[in-house]
């Protein structure tokens, strides 16, 4: 049997976001597609928004000590301009709550979702984006820093870059490589404006961005090579060069192994995803080279009957650790997700959770695996037989 240790205070938990769970949520871009017909609504989601105490009880009876979630920016400046005091107050009890059941705070700024003022004048294409989305990170952070001393501006500015901009099957649905660039330096220079601000009056605070990197590999073929080799630096480097260090730590969030050429075959999650963890361990030596603290942000499977997840997650710890022993500071490992929530264009259709949701009657039932998680963060190590 092997025994992998992880360091003192690592963190363990799990993830949400803001629209996938809460509920309630009618005045953003995703909200305004769904009343078009163009993406499935998300409704009362996991009623997260209400429940949130109960759901961080029960994320504290399942072992883990810490928890991310993310803020819903059309709550907190429902018109340009005018903000939401009786929201950041919601915010308040929300992170207060998690302190008082002993879950360190990691929150994000933005997760996908646009209030519909901002997208409605461009969203991320117009020209002043970045100071709009800076002020927004500013406002919030200036109202909770007390409560919370872990931020990241945005989730996995790709993904979010090329399904909405590129491939045009999330809102803003556009499917033009001159969007997407514009929006790609608009992003870059959001971020780097809003850490700019924050960091100059709160410096002690660790203010992040959470990229979704994937492990490409290839065959031997020279041009597959190539290809597998482009797409890292595409899709893994580009964004966070253009950064320029103005980041205190990372998230990480993983899912996919892509194969150029000849295919190895891995067990596939209830999406069609490959379950293969080892890139995980990949993805993380990648980031080695900025010297910051790492978060596993996100890594975690859809499985409604619970056969793999128990297992993926063993392998996702173990390479996490593996990592570790290589020198990344990584520092913890959240899982995605909490509870079953809207998958974006899927629907409900995709179960996440560690716990399952019985979206009527919003029972929350812990899967087996949840319990297998449990151990290894009540314990902080892995046992391997
Ligand atoms: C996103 C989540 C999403 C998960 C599973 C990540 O890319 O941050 O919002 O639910 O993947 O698809």
């Amino acid at each position: 049997m092997r025994i992998l240790e992880f360091p003192k205070n690592f963190l363990w938990g799990s993830s949400t976001a803001s629209y996938q769970v809460e509920g309630g949520i009618e005045n953003n871009d995703w909200a305004a597609a769904a009343r078009l017909g163009k993406v499935p609504v998300a409704g009362s989601a996991a009623n997260h928004y209400n429940l949130y105490d109960a759901d961080f009880k029960l994320a504290k009876s399942l072992g883990h000590n810490s928890h991310r979630i993310s803020i819903e920016w059309s709550r907190i400046e429902p018109e340009e301009g005018k903000f939401d005091l009786d929201e950041i107050d919601h915010y308040r009890r929300v992170l207060k709550s998690m302190h008082e059941n002993g879950l360190k705070p990691m929150v994000t700024l933005w997760h996908f979702t646009l209030p519909e003022w901002f997208a409605k004048k461009g969203g991320f294409n117009h020209p002043d984006s970045p100071e709009i989305f800076a002020r927004y990170c500013f406002y919030v952070v200036n109202n909770l820093h007390e409560y919370n001393d872990h931020w990241d501006s945005i989730n996995e500015p790709m993904v979010w870059l090329s399904n909405g901009n590129l491939v045009g099957k999330w809102p803003p649905f556009k499917k033009s490589l001159w969007t997407t660039i514009n929006a790609f330096y608009n992003l870059v220079s959001a971020h780097n404006l809003a850490y700019a601000q924050i960091k100059k009056r709160f410096p002690n605070l660790s203010f992040g961005v959470v990229k979704h990197n994937i492990w490409f590999t290839s065959d031997k073929m020279p041009w597959n090579i190539i290809r597998a080799k482009c797409a890292d630096w595409f899709w893994n480097k580009i964004f966070l060069r253009r950064l320029k260090n103005n980041f205190d730590h990372l998230g990480l969030n993983y899912y996919f192994h892509s194969q150029y050429g000849k295919k190895i075959q891995f067990p596939k999650s209830d999406f069609g995803w490959d379950l293969d963890a080892e890139g995980l361990y990949h993805c993380l030596k990648g980031l080695k080279k900025y010297n910051k603290p790492v978060y596993v942000t996100e890594a975690g499977l859809s499985d409604e009957f619970d056969t793999n997840r128990a297992w993926y997650i063993e392998d996702l710890v173990k390479w996490s650790h593996q990592a570790l022993e290589d020198g990344v500071m990584l520092k913890g490992f959240s899982y995605w997700s909490f509870v079953d929530n809207f998958e974006w264009a899927e629907g409900y259709k995709q179960k996440f959770g560690l716990i399952d949701l019985d979206f009527k009657t919003k029972e929350r039932i812990p899967r087996k695996s949840a319990f297998f998680y449990k151990n290894i963060c009540e314990s902080n190590v892995l046992e391997i037989k």
